[in-house]
């Protein structure tokens, strides 16, 4: 898989996708992560990427032209094009799924008060990654890559996903390792019992009443 990130501030990402999971994804050419700077794309004389917006009010907007030319430098037939905004549809871990089968995606991080509307016109999907407002796409765009990363095939263990929050909408069951009593606070004895039924049936019990107190919104599904 291939993912190009659109940003005006690449040196963010440096951190997340030079450490652990992801790193090893790259190192493992399991993904290749590009980033672009769009403002090398502005055809302003003063390298200009947001402007006032027409009909007044607050802020700078980000303009159509340096966003649709860097796509347009990346774009094929294969291209998946993603907008980070907050009034995106929000993302799930089933969207995770479907974009962990893509072959190339493109990811716009929009920053400043706004983007220009025309913007998303070029795009397949607009995502939120939750109901809150951040200073720009940058750290949903990270959530979104570690997100799909992890589920490509070789980068984690298989079994890890069926266990994950979310699978059959469930929330995850809780997990204990050594000691058995720690801080006088005990590993249940189902779990040492060896008997495997009884684990099962204890693991969905526990993941079934986590998710009915926490998540009911998961059950009526
Ligand atoms: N940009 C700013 N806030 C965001 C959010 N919650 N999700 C996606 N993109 C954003």
């Amino acid at each position: 898989m291939k993912i190009d990130i659109l940003t005006l501030f690449p040196n963010m990402f440096d951190g997340v996708f030079s450490e652990s999971i992801i790193k090893r994804a790259i190192q493992n050419n399991k993904v290749e992560i590009n980033l672009h700077d769009f403002r090398d794309f502005t055809d302003d004389p003063h390298n200009k990427v947001d402007d006032t917006p027409y009909g007044g009010g607050a802020g700078m907007v980000l303009m159509a032209q340096p966003i649709y030319d860097c796509v347009e430098s990346l774009k094929s037939d294969d291209s998946f094009i993603i907008l980070m905004t907050p009034d995106g549809v929000s993302y799930k871990q089933s969207m995770a799924y479907d974009l962990s089968k893509k072959k190339h995606i493109i990811i716009i991080c929009g920053h400043y008060e706004g983007f220009d509307e025309r913007i998303r016109n070029l795009c397949d999907l607009e995502v939120s990654i939750g109901d809150y407002v951040l200073t720009g796409g940058e750290i949903p765009s990270m959530a979104i890559v570690d997100s799909v990363v992890r589920l490509l095939p070789g980068v984690i263990n298989e079994q890890s996903h069926m266990e994950d929050s979310f699978n059959n909408s469930l929330l995850d069951y809780p997990t204990y390792t050594k000691p058995r009593v720690f801080r006088g606070m005990e590993v249940p004895d189902v779990l040492l019992s060896g008997d495997h039924k009884k684990i099962d049936e204890y693991r969905y019990r526990e993941a079934f009443n986590k998710t009915k107190s926490r998540r009911p919104d998961l059950l009526e599904k």
